[in-house]
């Protein structure tokens, strides 16, 4: 037998006695697993603990969220990061109300076909919520199946991703896919870890794994290094007249698109307002392809006109109103100050 058809067993086994305890695994409907694996893409679980929490409670259904106005489901994935998943999202419960009669589709292609829904996605959503024998392929997982089968070729390639998720569909227990495709999860997320510290004392598959055998196991998965992140010096304008601060929208395309921010530039740049400026803080954000480093200025404007487009937030309107991405939480505490 191969360290892959030897897997499930155990791996089940396992799962019973060490699964973790997660909102969406207690009622696995369809929109709720829909809803949780686009939360999930590139983002840990406990960073979306409260926001499933917080966004069923608002959107309770597929119709609920078709029908959310834009800037309240921004405001509901505020912080979260990768906003164009929520649009997604939202482009996904409006193809099942239009093109499915409001009923989540139940077959594959259908499912793979919405919004959002990629390969790892369809997978997740088809055997956890209808328990189709479909793989749920991330880089967790390929992780775990890489030091399992001591494979030694590159995980970010597409090719590796494709074998891969064949030979789990050749063992995919067709009683439990959508069990064994979280287990496969959970084992990556909580024993099988990444740079270099797996726990294999704990692992099911520790008799049996290929990379354990053979010492290989923090060598293990093979990647080929990432592109550097191209940085962007930019300055941010503070800008506060009588207790609210300057605000304007980023582009409806792009990074951050649609989303609010302190008006800022590429350096060096000259204030886009007349005032008083002054030095108030540095702040530094990664997001995946570019680095911000970011230094802000308060600014105390002379008129209150303000470019067109821009708009004045108060306190309330910045808590309820406006969705800010995280890059500038850093400079949260000046604004709180001023406003
Ligand atoms: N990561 C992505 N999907 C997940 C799931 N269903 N359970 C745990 N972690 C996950």
């Amino acid at each position: 037998m191969t360290e892959l058809e030897r897997l499930p067993i155990p791996l089940l086994t396992w799962y019973h006695d060490n699964a973790r305890t997660l909102p969406w695994r207690s009622d696995p409907t369809p929109y709720h697993v829909l809803v949780s694996e686009l939360m999930l893409q590139q983002t840990r679980v406990a960073a979306v603990l409260d926001y499933y929490a917080r966004f069923l409670a608002a959107l309770p259904t597929v119709r609920d969220l078709a029908a959310c106005p834009e800037e309240e489901l921004m405001k509901l994935w505020q912080g979260l990061g990768y906003y164009s998943r929520a649009r997604n999202l939202q482009r996904a419960a409006r193809v099942i109300m239009d093109r499915h009669g409001g009923v989540f589709p139940s077959d594959y292609e259908s499912i793979r076909a919405l919004p959002g829904v990629g390969d790892y996605t369809a997978g997740a959503i088809s055997s956890i919520a209808f328990g189709l024998p479909v793989p749920a392929v991330d880089g967790n997982v390929l992780r775990v199946v890489s030091r399992l089968t001591a494979d030694r070729r590159d995980v970010t390639l597409a090719e590796t991703k494709r074998t891969v998720t064949e030979a789990l569909k050749a063992v995919i227990p067709l009683d439990a896919p959508g069990t064994f495709n979280q287990a496969l999860m959970d084992l990556g997320a909580t024993v099988c870890l990444p740079n270099g510290a797996p726990l294999c004392d704990r692992c099911p598959a520790r008799y049996f794994c290929a990379a354990h055998r053979e010492g290989m196991e923090e060598e293990l998965p093979v990647k080929a290094p990432k592109r550097p992140r191209r940085v962007e010096e930019r300055t941010v304008w503070l800008i506060f007249y009588e207790n609210r601060v300057a605000l304007r929208q980023r582009p409806a395309k792009g990074l951050l698109s649609g989303l609010w921010e302190y008006p800022n530039d590429l350096s060096p740049a000259e204030c886009p307002v007349a005032g008083e400026t002054d030095l108030a803080a540095t702040g530094k954000h990664i997001f995946t392809h570019i680095e911000w480093h970011m230094t802000a200025y308060t600014v105390a404007p002379t008129c209150p006109d303000l470019p067109d487009g821009w708009v004045w937030a108060d306190r309330a309107a910045l808590a309820e109103k406006y969705a800010l991405p995280s890059a500038f939480r850093c400079f949260a505490h000046i604004v709180l100050e001023n406003i």
